[in-house]
């Protein structure tokens, strides 16, 4: 779906729900209809792009100019609207490897590939001097909303590229880890995320969403090659999507590489981009009211699937939530096998009403997280909910929309999780899945506090621990003695009481005792917290009295204090940790710190789990130029196979992340 419509004013009828080769073509229109705006009005999509397309062709070959069709491309509501010089028009889309070679014969030359990611399409428009003067989204192709405001708070996009008047085209996007480390629990997709984030009306509040931005196109330019023009736009310091040039023979292991890299990816891809290298081809070629001739997406297909649920298992969580996960007769989706998709709280399990026996759709939100999305054929008989926490044989309690264990601190599987929790959260690195699985053997952990307690004495008893080992271990205990209030928040894994609420109780309440001390209503009237997390909260507080009186015994929680300046708080480099390797082209390794710091950032010695980013310097980079790995990016590109959240980067990346553009002399 790549047009945005307009969205009718009154919610659109449910519609029929049948396969779309036996709808009339009034339940086609309906059908359309209702999809399109639970995508653009509700952000909230039930059916695949793949379901969706095939509604919208088939209605386009019963009725080619039924109204329904039209309104998808009308224009909608919203900010100040302005028509772009030249149409954004959309992909013509493939499924298979035919089509894609059928519209390969039509032109000569090579092709280039890249991949098609799902964000928001934005023309960024720089004035003669080569400054950022306009930001507008794709909107309906002819007219976009304007968001230059916004785009100031968009680190990845260049202020200033040092040659113009040009216009540049490309896909703001939220890359997958800032999506599901801050804002999975409430959007369903890293692209409503995104154009949530543009649409801000305050608009520094963009930078809160990490987003990233992609070239694809430069207009205003001439060149020969689709090659030359991207490598002219990455020469100016803009970042380039993926591309790669290839003989026609090669678009479906090509396909099949993306398809295969998809799941590894930062960033949500449906399907690749093919287009004609040769730009006389382009114009030779022309295009249709809805898209140029020279490209075509092949899109992945499958992501949508239909299956039954065995059971509802019910899984207990280190805050003591516990959380139903359907368990469904295993499907592909998307490229892998899926057979448990969590229901997240009672609320949304009766909601979907869900059982077992039900027959429902399922997909993979983000390309990747196991999702019902609706159930197609109720089971039997409604979810039954365990009245005894299925870990630890206590009564379970309901809080808010959340089943919870009454007994969390002495619930073994909500034991485990909240020692990881703080280990990671309070960032104190060496305590790995053996050590911890050990010290709650020995009973030497059983609570955050027991860390602190830890002695190397204690630890060298621990199998395969030597005094050194043990030694390290002690010392990173003792570099968290003290913790900012916000981490400390987080650390103690309550329900509900992620990075971004821990920030604004923090902000809210200054000190620990303020916190502790506040209602539900207080927490709730916190900006954008609410009722229920504020219920949440205040239970998750209550139940860890004791736990965090025993931690307070060893560590100082420092009260909340304003940050210095504006502009570090706003920084995407704010509050996150920076590693350097290699050789960096445009300044030493101690200015590049110098500019982490300045921006609010941290620079720790070496590569460990927590750290938020490895930059690779340009000079001879591994990343660039086929170089040599540094033994630090060897090790980060391990941590991140086993799952840790690390990105690596490339110092021109990381320059665009301080708002560097590569013709401003670096700050020092
Ligand atoms: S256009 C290098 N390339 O898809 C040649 N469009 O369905 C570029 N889109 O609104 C050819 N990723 O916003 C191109 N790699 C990509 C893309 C891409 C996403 C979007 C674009 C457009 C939509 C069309």
């Amino acid at each position: 779906m790549d047009a945005p419509a307009a969205p009718p004013a009154a919610p659109p009828a449910e519609p029929i729900d049948k396969p779309a080769d036996q709808m009339t073509t009034d339940e086609l229109a309906a059908a359309v209809r209702y999809h399109n705006w639970r995508y653009f009005a509700l952000a909230d999509p039930i059916i695949s792009d793949y379901a969706f397309d095939a509604l919208t062709r088939r209605l386009t070959a019963l009725a080619p100019e039924h109204p329904a069709l039209a309104e998808l491309t009308a224009a909608g509501g919203g900010g100040e609207r302005v028509f772009h010089d030249t149409p954004m028009l959309s992909l013509d889309k493939a499924y298979d490897e035919a089509t894609v070679h059928k519209w390969a014969d039509a032109f000569e030359g090579p092709i280039v590939e890249s991949p098609k990611i799902d964000g928001v399409a934005a023309s960024l428009k720089y004035d003669a001097d080569g400054r950022l003067v306009q930001a507008v989204t794709r909107g309906d192709g002819a007219r976009g909303e304007v968001f230059t405001a916004n785009a100031r708070f968009i680190a990845a996009i260049p202020q200033r590229i040092g040659a113009g008047p040009v216009e540049v085209r490309g896909e703001v996007y939220q890359p997958l880890s800032v999506f599901r480390e801050r804002f999975a629990a409430d959007f369903s997709n890293p692209r409503n995320t995104t154009a949530g984030a543009i649409k801000q009306k305050e608009a520094e509040r963009t930078a809160a969403y990490g987003l990233l931005f992609f070239t694809y196109a430069v207009l205003g330019r001439e060149f020969e090659t689709v090659t030359e023009r991207m490598a002219w736009a990455e020469a100016h310091g803009l970042p380039v999507v993926p591309c790669a040039l290839m003989d026609k023979g090669d678009v479906q292991a090509g396909y099949d590489a993306w398809l295969a890299k998809r799941a590894a990816l930062d960033f949500e891809i449906d399907g690749v981009v093919y287009t004609a290298d040769r730009i006389a081809e382009h114009a030779r070629l022309g295009a249709t009211a809805h898209h140029p001739r020279y490209a075509i997406a092949y899109k992945f297909q499958g992501d949508s699937g239909t299956s039954t649920i065995e059971r509802i298992e019910w899984s207990v969580s280190r805050s003591g939530a516990i959380t139903p996960i359907a368990v469904i007769a295993p499907i592909e989706l998307s490229g892998a096998m899926v057979s448990r998709c969590s229901l997240h709280n009672l609320a949304i399990l009766a909601q979907l009403g869900a059982s077992p026996g039900a027959q429902v759709t399922a997909t993979r939100r983000g390309g990747v997280i196991p999702h019902i999305e609706s159930v197609v054929t109720p089971g039997p008989e409604p979810a039954e909910v365990p009245a005894l926490c299925p870990v630890s044989g206590h009564a379970t309690e309901q809080v808010g929309d959340v089943l919870m264990c009454s007994e969390p601190h002495h619930c073994p599987a909500a034991m485990l999780g909240t020692l990881e929790h703080f280990t990671k959260s309070a960032e104190i690195d060496g305590f790995g899945p053996k050590i911890m699985a050990q010290l709650l053997e020995h009973g030497l952990v059983r609570e955050p506090a027991d860390f602190y307690r830890l002695t190397v004495d204690d630890l060298q008893r621990l199998e395969r621990l030597g005094r050194k080992s043990a030694q390290n271990l002690v010392d990173n205990v003792a570099g968290a003695r003290t913790l900012p209030l916000a981490r400390f928040l987080r650390s103690l894994g309550i329900e509900s009481l992620g990075a971004v609420a821990a920030d604004k109780l923090a902000e809210a309440f200054k000190t620990i005792d303020g916190v502790l001390g506040a209602s539900v209503d207080e927490i709730a009237q916190v900006h954008g917290l609410g009722e229920l997390t504020g219920r949440l909260i205040v239970h998750g507080l209550a139940t860890r009295r004791e736990l965090i009186a025993n931690l307070r015994e060893f560590v100082t929680i420092e009260a909340f204090t304003a940050p210095a300046a504006v502009i570090a708080n706003d920084s995407p480099v704010s509050g996150r940790s920076f590693v350097f390797t290699g050789k960096l082209a445009s300044m030493d390794r101690k200015a590049a710190q110098e500019m982490v710091k300045a921006r609010g950032g941290e620079t720790p010695s070496g590569v460990s789990r927590t750290l938020d980013f490895l930059v690779i310097g340009d000079d001879g980079s591994a990343l660039l130029s086929g170089g040599a790995m540094s033994s630090k990016h060897k090790k980060a590109e391990q941590l991140v196979a086993e799952g840790a959240g690390i990105r690596i980067i490339s110092e021109t990346e990381f320059r665009a992340m301080c708002g560097e553009g590569r013709d401003t002399p670096p700050t020092p």
